[in-house]
């Protein structure tokens, strides 16, 4: 880092800081530092603090951001991660929002992966509900995934992932909705099956916009694992824009780590990580 690099590393902060909200810890500067410096170089500079004054700049710098955005978020997910939260999905979230909608000739779930990073919440998620409608529940589901990283939601999109990225997934889940090939070129993927893609979308969208383009009635919102990368102001505002958009008796589901920050009227903590909305 050079001489000034407090000041620069104050107003990196500051640019993560308005463009995703995540609070960066001054130790995570240097990490990050190391990432950007292949951009660095990509652009011939002399150090970062050069890559910085541009990307200050803006003018024409919008692809570099979203470079930027995905170095510097952390996108570690797994299927079935947390999985008593599926258990949740299967046993009591799904039949009590299908009971509330009795009368209905078929009901549509709606579920929302609100840190969707490459998919695995989302496709989890679709996996329990299909699986639910295989012991005959009379459904329809969508699920859609967001996150800020183009590059994870392309993945999310493509729907590839690393066969022994499927180790937390049951061997009969396995066979069901992932499918492989024997071409070389994708030796060592797997692929989930278009029956169940088709259930899913992913779309870009930044939890620290004011408002979010997505329905007011869904059923279940995850977002986990997300809330610990925001300041407290911030953690308050996304918690409070999201809970406008779960319908009334649905549900906002945390990560583990992050019960503490939800405490909103309107929103009753049902497990520790779990809140219905009344
Ligand atoms: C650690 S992953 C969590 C993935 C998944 N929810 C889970 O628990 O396995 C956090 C994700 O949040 C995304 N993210 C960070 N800041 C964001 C923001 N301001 N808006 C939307 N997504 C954001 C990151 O790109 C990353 O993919």
């Amino acid at each position: 880092m050079s001489a000034s690099g407090s000041s620069y590393s104050d107003r990196f902060r500051v640019l993560i800081r308005s463009l995703t909200g995540i609070s960066l810890p001054q130790s995570k500067v240097v990490m990050i530092e190391q990432r950007l410096r292949r951009r660095v170089m990509a652009f011939d500079l002399p150090d970062t603090e050069a890559y910085l004054e541009q990307l200050l700049d803006g003018q024409g710098m919008e692809e570099e951001l979203r470079i930027v955005i995905d170095l510097i978020t952390t996108n570690t997910t797994s299927f079935f991660r947390e999985s008593e939260h599926f258990d949740f999905l299967a046993r009591e979230a799904l039949p009590q929002r299908l009971a509330a909608a009795k009368g209905t000739r078929r009901p549509r779930f709606k579920l929302w992966s609100a840190a969707a990073s490459e998919g695995a919440e989302a496709f989890t998620s679709a996996m329990v509900l299909a699986e639910a409608q295989r012991r005959g529940l009379q459904f329809d589901f969508a699920v859609l995934g967001t996150d800020i990283s183009q590059r994870m939601l392309e993945r999310g999109a493509e729907a590839v992932y690393a066969a022994d990225q499927l180790s937390t997934v049951p061997p009969d889940l396995v066979k069901r909705y992932f499918m492989s090939s024997r071409h070389p070129s994708v030796a060592g993927k797997v692929r989930v099956v278009p029956e169940l893609r088709r259930h899913v979308r992913f779309r870009h969208l930044n939890l620290m916009d004011e408002t979010y383009p997505v329905d007011r009635d869904v059923d279940l919102i995850f977002l986990r694992n997300i809330l610990i990368y925001f300041d407290q102001g911030d953690q308050e505002r996304v918690v409070q824009r999201l809970a406008s958009h779960v319908a009334t008796g649905g549900y906002l589901v945390v990560g583990h780590a992050e019960s503490m920050v939800v405490r909103l009227a309107g929103l009753k903590q049902i497990r520790p990580t779990i809140f219905q909305k009344v």
